[in-house]
């Protein structure tokens, strides 16, 4: 498969997936606290998702059985909800969403922190955020795929953090994962030119301790090999002429992003 341009027409239904998809985790960052299951926050956001006509792509996606991915402190990605682990104070927790509209897909992730977290995780997740706002910045026609992978490990490292190498971001459309695979680590070459009309998911996942990570027994939970915590940070993007637009943002991030001058 290769990378393709989408026509106005499929921008707008991704448009609509990623602004449903930005309410989805709005609504889900407000219901999450202590004391929840990680099953419960998967039920809430499955019928968020469901509420405005959308279908959960991951549900069922390659087996996996569940509609948001709930990651705890050293998941890095893709952990299994369950009814038994529970969300305490203190916890660092992933959620990482996709909604089909109208057959076009939207896929994002954010870390949130439950109550009162240490100084240093939440550094690592303000780190991971603007990794991806590093790397976006050369989002534009004429640079290459690797100028976004390469700031984002150029920026995350700076702190000491591992970037991890064995998960990739990529494009999106009329499927969850289409081409290119989007590294968050340089690449020896420079990668396709980046064109007005694609579309892509940029996540860079970020360990405060070494980059490895290895799979749990139940083949799909990814965990950091040190026992590390990690942060994911994802957004569905479109490259337009003078840059890219988020088209997963959320509102509630926009007025930051402004301020901070990453917008
Ligand atoms: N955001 C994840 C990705 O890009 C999707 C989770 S995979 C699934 O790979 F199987 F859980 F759907
Ligand atoms: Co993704």
């Amino acid at each position: 498969m290769s990378v393709t341009i989408k026509s106005p027409r499929e921008i707008e239904l991704m448009r609509e997936a990623g602004r449903i998809l930005a309410i989805t985790h709005e609504e889900l960052g407000k219901a999450l606290r202590p004391g929840m299951s990680t099953l419960d926050i998967d039920r809430l956001g499955e019928e968020i998702i469901r509420s405005h006509g959308c279908i959960p792509s991951f549900k069922d996606y390659n087996g996996y059985p569940a509609s948001i991915c709930v990651s705890v402190n050293d998941e890095v990605v893709h952990g299994i909800p369950d009814r038994h682990h529970i969300i305490q104070e203190g916890d660092i927790v992933s959620l990482d969403a996709g909604v089909i509209y109208k057959g076009y897909h939207s896929d994002s992730a954010r870390t949130h922190a439950v109550g009162e977290i240490s100084p240093e995780a939440a550094k690592l997740i303000e780190v991971t955020r603007k990794s991806f706002f590093e790397g976006i910045k050369y989002a534009k026609p004429g640079n290459h795929l690797n100028d976004i992978s390469q700031a984002i490990q150029a920026y995350a490292e700076a702190f000491g953090y591992g970037v991890v190498r064995d998960l990739v971001g990529h494009g999106i459309g009329e499927h969850l994962h289409e081409d290119p695979e989007v590294p968050n680590f340089a690449q020896k070459r420079k990668g396709i030119r980046l064109q007005a009309g694609m579309t892509l998911a940029v996540e860079p996942m970020i360990n405060m301790g070494r980059p490895d990570v290895c799979w749990l027994d139940d083949d799909w939970t990814v965990v950091t090999e040190d026992g590390s915590l990690s942060a994911h940070y994802e957004n569905t993007i479109l490259i337009c002429e003078n840059g890219p637009e988020i088209l997963s943002m959320q509102d509630s991030e926009k007025e930051e992003m402004r301020r901070l001058g990453l917008l």
